[in-house]
Order: C-alpha cells, then structure tokens, then sequence
C-alpha cells in the first residue's frame, strides 16, 4: 500500500477513535486543538487524492454534500409505534397482560422516551450504509448525509461479534441548551422561533445543507436493534454489546426485576427529567429476553412486549396581571396574557397566549386570577384553566377591546372566524409593517441585506410606510441609523435595486393583496400581461381568469381601488419595476405539456432549473413526487431506485432527456 493510502487510513482510524473517546466515552486523549489538526490534514489530503475517497470516512461529519431530495427508500424491518399508557392502573393492565401471556412473571428494561426523531440505521460489515426517518414506518427518507454529520453515531463500528447486516434504531435529539442557543441567534435576527427542540431535531435532518445540519449539535441515543439473528438472547445483553461496538446508549436504562422497580423508576424520572439535557415525554418499558418478545408478538401497528408511559404535561399557577392585544400583519388580534414571571419546564415565562376572544370567555378571567400555564407544541405557553378558589372578591371579569390598540380603529369580526380583525389595513402600523415586509420577502422581491428589524427601524424612523419608500432611500438616511453601518447602507441600496429585474408576477405577488398568493399572481400575469391592464380590470374580466373567483376578483378591484395603492403603484413604476410580463415568461412557447404533470428525476446534461422551466414554458407542471396522477418522468442517468419502482409499479412511462427535448421541438 503506498505510504499515502497508509497515512489517510491512519488518519481515519485515528479520528474515528477519538471521536468515540470524545463524544461517546467522555474520556478524551487529545485536545481539541490536536483533533482540527488531524482532522485538517485529512481533509487536505482527501481534496487532493479523491481516489481514496471513503463514505464513511470522519471528514463527513463536517457535511459539505448536498441533498436536492431526499429518496424515499423501504424498511427492512417495519417501523413500529408504541402502544400509549397514561396511567398507573394502565401500565399495571399491560404487564397483567404480559405475564398472562407468558404465564410467569418476567423481567423488563425501563427507558427513557426521548422526544425526538426516530432514526433506522443499517451497518454493513461494520459500516454505516444509510440512515432512514420513520416516515410512514414501512417507507423513510434517506437522510444518511445528514446523519454523518452527527457526532454521536458511529461511522465504522469497533468490537466483537458485530453482525455483518443489522439495522439500529434511535432517536435523533436536540439538547435544550442548543436549541435555547438557537433560539436566541433567530431571535436577534428577527427570525420566527422554533417551536420546541423536537421539530427543531426533524426540520434539522431534512436540511439541504449538511454544513448546516452538522452545525446543530445533534445527539442520538440508541435503543433498539433489528437483525434476522442476533447475538444476544436478552434486549439488555443487546443494549450493552450496542455500547461496545461505539453507538451511544443512554445509561440511564434499568433492567427491572420487579413492579415496583419499573414505578420507581417512573417516579425518578418525572421529578428528575427537568435536569436532564434532553427532553423526554415518558419512558418506554420492554420486556427482557428475546424468546419472550417472540412468544407475545405484535399487533399491527405496536409490538405487545413494549409500552411507553407518558408524563403529563407540566403545569404551573401563576397570577394574571394584564392582558394586552397584539395585532399581526393580516390584522387578527390575539389576546395575550401577562403574568407574573414563573419557572416552567425550565423556561421563565412572563406571557401566555390567550388566542381569541372564545377561549377568553371560556375561562372567565377575571382581573387578578390566578391562572393555570401548560407547555404545548408552540414555544408560547397557553392558560389552561382559573384556579377558582384563588379568586378575589369582586374582582371584574376581563372583556375583550373594542377598538384596535394601534390605531383605534373599531374591530370586526368575520362570520365563522375565531379571530377579531382590525380594518384599517393601509394604515395601521403593524399592518403597515407587514405589508412592507412582504414585499422584501424570498419569494416577492427578495430583496437582500435586510429583515424584518430594519424596515422596523425604518419605520421608527419615519423613513419606510409603504414600499414605494423603500426606493426613495439614500445612503444619507440610512447612515444614521442604530446598528447600520457604510457596509450595510451599501447592501440595502444594492438589494433594493436589484430588485428592479425581479419579474412581474413576482412584484405583483409582493404588492400583497389579499388572497393574491404566488400561483394566483401568477395567473393574473399571465392573463393580463401588464400591470395597467390588470389595474383598470373589471371583476368579470377578473373572473374570466381560470381559478379566479369573486373573492379574489373582489379583493383585487378593492386594492386598485384605493387612492392610497394607487399612489404606491405609480410611484413603483416610476422606480423602474417590472410591471409586465417579459418576452421570457409569456407567452408560451408551445402547449405541447399542457395538462401534463411530470416529474424530474435523476442526472441530466441540461441544468436541471432549465428542464424545469421548459417543462412551464411548453405549460406543463413540475411535480415533486410520483402519483397515479403523473404523466411521465423525465428520467435522468441515476435515477433512485424507489422512484423507479414506485413509476413501474403506477405505470407511469419513463421519457429520457433527448426524446423529451425532441417532444417540444416538434411543436
Ligand atoms: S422502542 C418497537 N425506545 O417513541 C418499539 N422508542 O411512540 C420501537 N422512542 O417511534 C420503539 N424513546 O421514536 C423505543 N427508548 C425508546 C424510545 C422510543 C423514544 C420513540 C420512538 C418510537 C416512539 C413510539
């Protein structure tokens, strides 16, 4: 082997070994430092030699690869759920259960239930070959590149007696103190929280960017394995020998001999779990040995030798002491409670949402009430209950507002609707400040090098009301302003003329009239062609347009209709936006896909956003998954090999890039 092979080898064993001792053992040998440094001489050499590249090797858990769509490929083994319990007299119903079925009292292991993503992992001959998400439990997404980068699971197992093919089962978690860091990096961006470490864990996995996923800090515990033989006779033996071959097993599992074991050990946990760094939402009890999960088998959807017990959601009391209205950008109102500061579930929380005016009147809340907080699956709390006793006499109920809190306009509500609106929406800051932002959004005018906040600051500054004003802008306005520097002011003036070659249907969508989303704005484009036509439109003309019905012809002659727009609209034409439709976009160049859905897949010559857009300038429609309702596949060089049975077994016809060019030359 030349000495090169045998350095890089080296140098893979090496960090694969320091990275168990780190991130698995909590022993480590080297510094951190000493780790880079391995680790970039690696990295170097791979660039530099790709002929010895390995996919298991440690450079890919600093990502890099990129996933366009991630393939839905099989379960070997099906991925089952868990049967719920609640209770104390449900769990003791399952283990009657279980040791009827057997016929004697057996032994369990209790674990805890993280709350994360379920993971399937498959090592062959000692390797990670791929790593699926549960999905619908026969099918998962292949989100191997991603799970690379995860420290914590191992890329080449180590020990004895590791089976040449067997899938491991896991959780993919995020611990709260990265998902709190995250949280607060969005918060300073302006950027919408994240719910809770859970979804944070699952939308992780399905970023494109493994450079990203691989800067998440994501855990994984593993708990389960699957193979057509096993080496062990006992679930525990299992977890253990698991550990020996390098996957992380919480040690926080018990083997439990008795009942009261198995409630001691619930009782641990529901007091204990604020503590750990990880969230759980109950434990999971299993029994021991193999031959007695076989004896009692599965149903269809769980197997009959394991359980989860579920704890409650934490609930604290704390006194209400005012209740302010927030307006959004559509105008709804939420009511929001604001509460004297109290811990709950780790976090101290000072407001909670009260959602409408229904559920206001639904709890009854008085002035100075003393109200129940639960956690649910949004990162602001709700009330859930008036503690009555606590009630003070004569105490006055709390009515919901009449009149907008920002701009005093009188609230309606709609028939049918749980939310009070504020009308004024041309006029009402937040709204205002909405619409504003908008209209810089992605998928309008997407316009960089600001956000939310600075059309905020703008907006404090009396410099932004509108997004005609955002043209209007100079350098010597922007200056001045907190936190904008010369670099900033540059990007923003860049970003917002730039903005003058986005297209039509795209500025038309970021004038944000209501119910005019991207495919409506779209339509209209197409229809009208110009922003003067579209403007003096009248609404049977508007619902001439295929899928354009009153309410949207409505809300469209509303918004022209107002001097106020109208203004805006001509002051952006002066600007220099696009207000028609280009040679490019319309009209067609040939109906020859009408009607037809197809989906893209595999490796092309042509770039595949090219394919795409012939596909819409010959009016066909790309699709992103096979369906009875597909009308072909334009299928590539390596085209995954689920998608390919999933067309065969749908009888959807295969159409190879040149017969596809040939298809819309013809026309
Ligand atoms: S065992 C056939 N063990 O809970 C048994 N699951 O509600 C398969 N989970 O889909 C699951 N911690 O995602 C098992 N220690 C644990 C677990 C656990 C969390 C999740 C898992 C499963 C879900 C079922």
């Amino acid at each position: 082997m030349p000495d090169l092979e045998k350095r890089i080898e080296e140098l893979r064993a090496e960090l694969h070994r320091h990275n168990r001792l780190y991130y698995i053992d909590a022993s480590p040998e080297i510094s951190d430092f000493e780790f880079d440094q391995l680790m970039n001489e690696l990295i170097e050499l791979e660039k530099e030699h790709p002929e010895y590249d390995d996919p298991n090797s440690p450079t890919k858990r600093v990502g890099g690869d990129l996933t366009e769509d991630f393939e839905t490929k099989p379960h070997r083994f099906p991925m089952l759920s868990l049967g719920n319990t609640y209770s104390k007299e449900e769990l003791n119903a399952f283990l009657d259960r279980v040791e009827k079925g057997l016929g004697k009292a057996v032994d369990y292991v209790a674990e805890l239930k993280f709350d994360g993503v379920a993971i399937s992992l498959t090592y062959v001959e000692g390797k990670l070959k791929q790593a699926l998400t549960r999905g619908d439990g026969t099918q998962g997404d292949d989100v191997t590149t991603n799970i690379k980068t995860i420290r914590s699971i191992p890329l080449v197992l180590s020990g004895r007696e590791v089976p040449d093919l067997f899938e491991i089962r896991g959780e993919v978690v995020l611990p709260k103190a990265d998902f709190e860091a995250l949280n607060r990096i969005r918060e300073n961006e302006g950027l919408p929280l994240y719910a809770n470490p859970r979804n944070t864990a699952a939308g992780s996995l399905k970023l494109q960017d493994s450079t990203q996923v691989a800067k998440r800090n994501l855990d994984c515990f593993l708990y389960s394995i699957s193979s057509d033989s096993v080496p062990f006779d006992s679930h525990w033996e299992g977890l253990t020998k698991a550990r020996t071959w390098g996957f992380k097993v919480s040690d926080t599992a018990k083997l439990c001999l008795t009942r009261d074991e198995i409630f001691n050990f619930i009782e641990h946990w529901e007091k204990n779990r604020k503590d750990l760094p990880f969230e759980i939402d109950g434990i999971v009890l299993k029994v021991n040995k193999i031959q007695a999960q076989e004896e009692l088998g599965f149903t269809a959807k769980a197997p009959r030798w394991a359980i989860s017990y579920k704890y409650k959601a934490e609930q604290v009391q704390t006194e209400l002491e005012s209740v302010s209205y927030q307006v959004g950008r559509t105008g709804a109102v939420t009511p929001v409670a604001n509460l004297k500061p109290v811990l709950l579930a780790g976090t101290t929380v000072k407001r909670a949402s009260l959602h409408n005016a229904d559920q206001m009147a639904l709890h009854d809340l008085h002035f100075g009430d003393f109200v129940y907080l639960e956690k649910g699956g949004e990162i602001i709390p709700k009330v859930v209950g008036v503690n009555l006793k606590k009630r003070k006499e004569g105490s006055s109920p709390i009515e919901f507002i009449k009149n907008c809190p920002e701009c005093d306009s009188e609230l309606i509500r709609k028939e049918g609707e749980a939310a009070h609106y504020c009308p004024n929406e041309y006029e009402c800051p937040p709204q205002i400040k909405g619409k504003v932002e908008h209209f810089i959004s992605r998928k309008a005018m997407d316009i960089e090098g600001m956000g939310p906040e600075t059309i905020d600051l703008f907006f404090q500054n009396q410099l932004v009301k509108n997004s005609a004003d955002l043209f209007d802008l100079t350098k010597e306005d922007i200056l001045p302003l907190d936190r904008l520097g010369e670099k900033s002011a540059e990007n923003i003036l860049k970003g917002i003329e730039a903005s003058k070659q986005i297209p039509f249907p795209r500025v038309l969508y970021g004038l944000g009239i209501r119910y005019v989303g991207e495919t409506v704005a779209k339509k209209l484009a197409k229809a009208f062609k110009t922003m003067d036509a579209l403007s003096l439109a009248g609404k049977e003309e508007l619902e001439a347009v295929p899928e354009i019905g009153e309410r949207i012809a409505d809300s469209i002659l509303q918004f022209f209709h107002l001097e106020s727009n109208k203004k805006v609209i001509e002051r952006l034409k002066v600007h220099g936006l696009n207000f028609e439709i280009s040679e490019k976009e319309a009209p067609l160049l040939s109906n020859s896909l009408e009607g037809k859905s197809i989906v893209i897949s595999g490796v092309f010559n042509l770039d595949r956003k090219e394919l795409k857009s012939l596909v819409e300038k010959h009016g066909g429609k790309n699709v992103g998954s096979i369906s009875s309702k597909t009308s072909f596949i334009l299928a590539g060089e390596n085209m995954g090999p689920s998608k390919l049975e999933k067309a065969k077994k749908l009888n959807i016809p295969l159409v190879k890039e040149e017969e596809f060019l040939n298809m819309i030359e013809e026309e």
